[in-house]
């Protein structure tokens, strides 16, 4: 695979949401705002620092919230001229630089995140790209994918973000085991396994939603049937490619808030909350005297 600059994100925003109904039976989860910014844009800010300039978004039915959001709407910004609010005007105008371009696909039915992926293909053709999944919320000092990008300089290969999850919690995620002798935040990987229980998980190292990943998987991809939950499972397609390519497993530095459940969303709006410029003092305020009731 290519050392090149890795310069395609894709963002697979096609799945039902069904664990935050009724909130997104008719709006993405990916609308969901941590106090004012949707998760979708904490994810392109991510993928924009990383170096990239191509977002390709895979889009199914309910998802033209994430379209209009990425666009200019003039007919807001006149408003907001003429009553003179040019910092909202700003925020607004800074969505989205102009170098970027955002592809939107369509996805005909939720079969799968590997089937979103695959969906991409004729965009991102062979070269490496990634993989951001919104509702996996990351705030780091160093941007999570740029971080990738750097062991993808230094290795090659493909490389996926992994975290230790509590051992009962094998059964969500891809659960990584590692060739021996690996140390360090960066491993190669050996093994991969989309949800196992937790008595037959290999390790407790689980994918969270970061990958870069080789063109080549696309051939994989299109090779799987469906896998674990009936669906065509991006881990399945990472499992092939990994008996011809190198596939790295990387710790990355920084805290992950699983906002694709209602728990880790809640946790993330009042850390956040806590840290906005103009917010966080009065909240905290808040918080402490509300806490003191409890
Ligand atoms: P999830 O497993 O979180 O599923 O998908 P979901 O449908 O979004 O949410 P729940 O579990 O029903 O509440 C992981 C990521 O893969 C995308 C989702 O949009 C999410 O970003 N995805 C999943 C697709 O784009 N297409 C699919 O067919 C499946």
């Amino acid at each position: 695979m290519s050392q090149n600059q890795v310069k395609t994100v894709v963002f697979p925003v096609a799945g039902r949401g069904t664990r935050f109904l009724p909130a997104t039976k008719a709006s993405p989860k990916e609308m969901l705002p941590i106090v004012d910014k949707p998760l979708i844009q904490y994810a392109v800010d991510e993928a924009l620092s990383a170096g990239a300039d191509t977002l390709v978004f895979i889009t199914g039915s309910s998802k033209r919230a994430i379209e209009d959001h990425f666009d200019t709407n003039t007919e807001l910004e006149s408003v907001l001229q003429a009553q003179g609010k040019q910092e909202l005007l700003d925020t607004l105008r800074g969505i989205l630089p102009s170098w970027a371009t955002c592809v939107y696909i369509r996805q005909p039915a939720p079969l799968g995140l590997g089937h979103a992926v695959l969906c991409a293909r004729p965009v991102v053709g062979e070269a490496p790209f990634m993989v951001h999944l919104a509702d996996d919320l990351i705030d780091a000092e160093v941007p999570c994918l740029k971080q990738m990008v750097e062991v993808h300089r230094a290795h090659g290969g493909s490389v996926l973000g992994v975290q230790n999850v509590p051992p009962q919690d094998t059964d969500k995620y891809g659960i990584v085991s590692l060739a021996q002798g690996a140390s360090g935040r960066v491993g190669r990987m050996s093994h991969i396994v989309e949800k196992p229980k937790p008595r037959e998980a290999p390790s407790n190292l689980a994918v969270v939603g970061r990958y870069l990943l080789s063109g080549s998987i696309f051939a994989d991809l299109a090779q799987i049937g469906t896998g674990a939950g009936g669906e065509i499972q991006l881990t399945d397609g990472i499992a092939r490619l990994m008996r011809r390519e190198a596939v790295y497993a990387f710790e990355f530095e920084g805290k992950r808030y699983d906002c694709g459940s209602k728990l880790g969303y809640l946790q993330a709006t009042v850390e956040y909350g806590l840290r906005h410029s103009s917010l966080g003092a009065d909240f905290a305020a808040y918080l402490k005297e509300f806490v003191a009731t409890l």
